[in-house]
């Protein structure tokens, strides 16, 4: 019999909860680099972090208090290393369901893992990942959600937050639960092999798939179609009828 209440947690059964720290990805990555390993699922949550980083090397900045910042690890050691990407779909698709609960299906994935709401973001994902030999070793997932918040820097376009979706204020915990239970649901279906429906889940969610929109590639305004991801985690696009595969700095969507 399945039993999916949360005592089962793997990921999320230790919470390690932090009034202030640089960054959760960077303390768990000291961790890891400890003689004693840290157990695989244990959380950093912070209520006030100063130095968040994002995929680019941007940084994240988070009202203290007011969003959810939190990383976790896992010792992925089953999958290869060119497989990686089957774990940011787990964790996007993980993060979708537990968010759609939320704001409904106008939750969408950005394509690679952003967390989308019509065409503003509402969250991303840090995912840094070690490999050792053909496989991955570990992978610090870090997790960054606009919950509470309402006012953003002018500098920042194109950005939103639950409270400001529903109009509701929502408790950060509890909203952590739900997508540490989502994820733990999803990454046992990975780990056991048992993830055949996570591509269609993650393209069926992928915001602005199968519709022509404007890109800009290579400098050049483009368009294209999205139509899938190829095993390598890159963006297949249909322009003009030939399909073309682009890599993270190779393509940028004009919001
Ligand atoms: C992005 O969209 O560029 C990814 C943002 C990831 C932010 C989270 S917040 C918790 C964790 N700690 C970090 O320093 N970054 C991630």
């Amino acid at each position: 019999m399945q039993n999916n209440t949360f005592s089962r947690l793997f990921v999320g059964q230790n919470i390690i909860a932090l009034q202030r720290v640089d960054s959760t990805n960077n303390f768990l990555r000291k961790e890891l680099s400890k003689s004693k390993p840290i157990p695989e699922g244990t959380v950093i949550m912070a209520e006030d972090q100063f130095a968040g980083r994002g995929q680019h090397n941007n940084t994240w900045t988070s009202e203290p208090g007011k969003n959810l910042t939190f990383s976790f690890v896992l010792y992925p050691v089953f999958l290869p290393a060119s497989q990686q990407f089957l774990l940011n779909i787990a964790v996007s698709i993980a993060i979708n369901d537990a968010l759609t609960q939320i704001i409904g299906s106008a939750c969408k994935i950005k394509w690679p893992n952003d967390v989308f709401y019509q065409d503003s973001k509402i969250g991303g994902v840090l995912i840094e990942n070690t490999v050792a030999g053909n496989h991955l070793k570990s992978s610090i997932v870090g997790i960054g959600i606009n919950v509470n918040q309402v006012e953003f820097a002018d500098s920042i376009q194109n950005i939103t937050s639950l409270k400001n979706i529903t109009g509701n204020s929502f408790n950060i915990r509890d909203l952590m639960t739900g997508i540490l239970e989502a994820i733990d649901h999803r990454y046992s279906e990975l780990k056991e092999a048992r993830n055949e429906n996570h591509y269609g889940l993650y393209t069926g969610n992928l915001y602005r798939f199968n519709e022509l929109h404007k890109f800009v590639i290579k400098g050049a305004v483009q368009n294209g179609r999205i139509t899938g991801i190829d095993e390598t985690g890159h963006l297949v696009l249909d322009i003009d009828g030939n399909q073309y595969h682009f890599g993270l700095k190779e393509i940028r969507y004009i919001l």
